[in-house]
């Protein structure tokens, strides 16, 4: 196990592609693009006897919007692949194991991943911290007339959009209210917006609002029949820092000709898009998937960062179980104000040092679940995610964790 160099990078691109069935190694080309993307220092491989890569993950540094707005220092992890004929002998779990550490030793107090399925990341302590829903609206959906009319919409080709939008999404991300979103290193815009893609066509479209350029979105388009015309519009990225941009930019991409549905994956739970319609059946939910999976590295510092609801004056102590990392496992006492360090600590759960008897009790991958208010505690009690040996606490834990809107990142990494 060992931090790869520089050279090194390329052989494990090639390694992570290959474990996830998604061609073969990149020509140099796409190479050029995609190691923009790999942050220094930041990618571990496990070697076979031999000298070859076995398994590899990494990992950019990142910020994750949390409840209130702060945003907290995170590692976005990524790219994790074990050779298929080496895997089930452990050494995903020795490159978790070194990763979460480093992390931790680079002071990031959370790590968050997307999971190409969900068995794999839970034991390392990860949870669902947000999910999203994946719709399919019809194009030419006509808007009711009460509906946000939006601004102007501009397409913009690459060049203009590698300009434009990253200091938009940033100005995007410092007025959001919602918890979730991260911030996005250069390398993640140059490895996005200039992936080539020859055969696909792609689109990048701005909205402006009555104070300049307010949104974006890009997406391809797919031909999904044999007619002329039966052409599918898949939203690849969209982001605004008002209703009323949100609906210009649908409006604008369910207005574009030649098109049957406008497809979007995980968009935020509580987007209106269907509110936005005459006939809110044109727009269909197809799915609704985890998105942010979330493993808190530092319990005391994320629970410092967030704002909590109000509690009525009394206090939650929650009793958290981490194996990984001792100084998140105790028992954490939180109110409106944020955490009481006062009362928290304590590792035996009969007898919690300072923080007194816990009211509620789970692991670090459930405590993650609620973090940024994904599920709430009354519902995770009721799953058996977490434990409840006062029921009136859970109550006072709902109001706690509430956040108001939906957590969501939509960022893919
Ligand atoms: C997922 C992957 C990285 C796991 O690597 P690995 O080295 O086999 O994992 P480990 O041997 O450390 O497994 C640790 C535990 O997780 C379990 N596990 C690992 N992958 C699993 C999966 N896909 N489904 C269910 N359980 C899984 C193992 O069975 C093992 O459990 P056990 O200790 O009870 O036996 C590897 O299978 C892989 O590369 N898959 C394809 C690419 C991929 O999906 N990458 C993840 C991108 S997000």
């Amino acid at each position: 196990m060992r931090v790869l160099e520089p050279d090194e990078l390329r052989a494990a691109h090639a390694l992570f592609g290959a474990a996830l069935h998604a061609g073969g190694p990149a020509d140099d080309e796409r190479w050029a693009v995609a190691r923009t993307s790999y942050d220094p220092g930041r990618t571990f491989g496990v070697d076979q006897p031999e000298g070859t890569l076995a398994g590899t993950a990494t990992s950019f540094g990142s910020a994750l919007t949390v409840p209130g707005g702060a945003q907290v220092p995170m590692a976005a992890v990524t790219r994790v692949g074990v050779r298929a004929d080496r895997t089930r002998r452990g050494l995903l779990t020795a490159l978790m194991r070194e990763q979460l550490q480093d992390a931790a030793d680079r002071g990031e107090v959370a790590a968050t991943l997307r999971a190409s399925e969900a068995r794999i990341y839970g034991r390392f302590g990860y949870g669902v911290a947000s999910r999203g829903r994946n719709v399919r609206v019809t194009a030419g959906a006509r808007f009711r007339v009460d509906a946000p009319p939006g601004g102007d919409v501009r397409l913009v080709g690459v060049d203009e959009a590698a300009t434009v939008l990253p200091p938009l999404y940033a100005r995007i991300l410092d007025g959001a209210t919602r918890p979730g979103p991260i911030t996005r290193p250069d390398g993640w815009w140059a490895s996005t917006l200039r992936r080539p893609a020859p055969d696909t066509a792609r689109g990048i479209a701005v909205h402006t609002g009555p104070d300049g350029d307010d949104g974006f979105a890009s997406w391809t388009v797919r031909q999904e029949g044999s007619d002329f015309g039966e052409n599918v519009l898949d939203v690849a990225d969209l982001h605004a820092a008002t209703p009323q941009a949100v609906a210009g930019l649908w409006r604008f991409l369910l207005g574009i000709d030649l098109l049957r549905h406008v497809a979007a994956h995980l968009r935020p739970l509580d987007e209106p898009l269907d509110l936005f319609l005459e006939d809110p059946r044109a727009c269909r939910t197809t799915g609704i998937g985890d998105e942010t999976w979330l493993r808190l590295l530092d319990v005391p510092a994320a629970l410092a960062a967030r704002a909590w609801g109000d509690t009525g004056g009394e206090p939650v102590r929650i009793r958290v179980h981490d194996p990984l990392f001792p100084a998140n496992d105790g028992v954490h006492v939180v109110g409106a104000g944020g955490p009481d360090t006062r009362g928290s600590t304590g590792t035996s759960e009969a007898e919690p040092a300072a923080g007194g008897r816990a009211d509620l009790e789970c692991d670090v991958a459930g405590l993650a679940m609620a973090y940024l208010s994904d599920r709430r505690p009354a519902e995770l009690v009721a799953s058996g995610w977490w434990t409840a040996h006062d029921r009136a606490a859970v109550a006072r834990a709902d109001r706690l964790f509430a956040a108001g809107e939906a957590p969501w990142c939509g960022t893919f990494f």
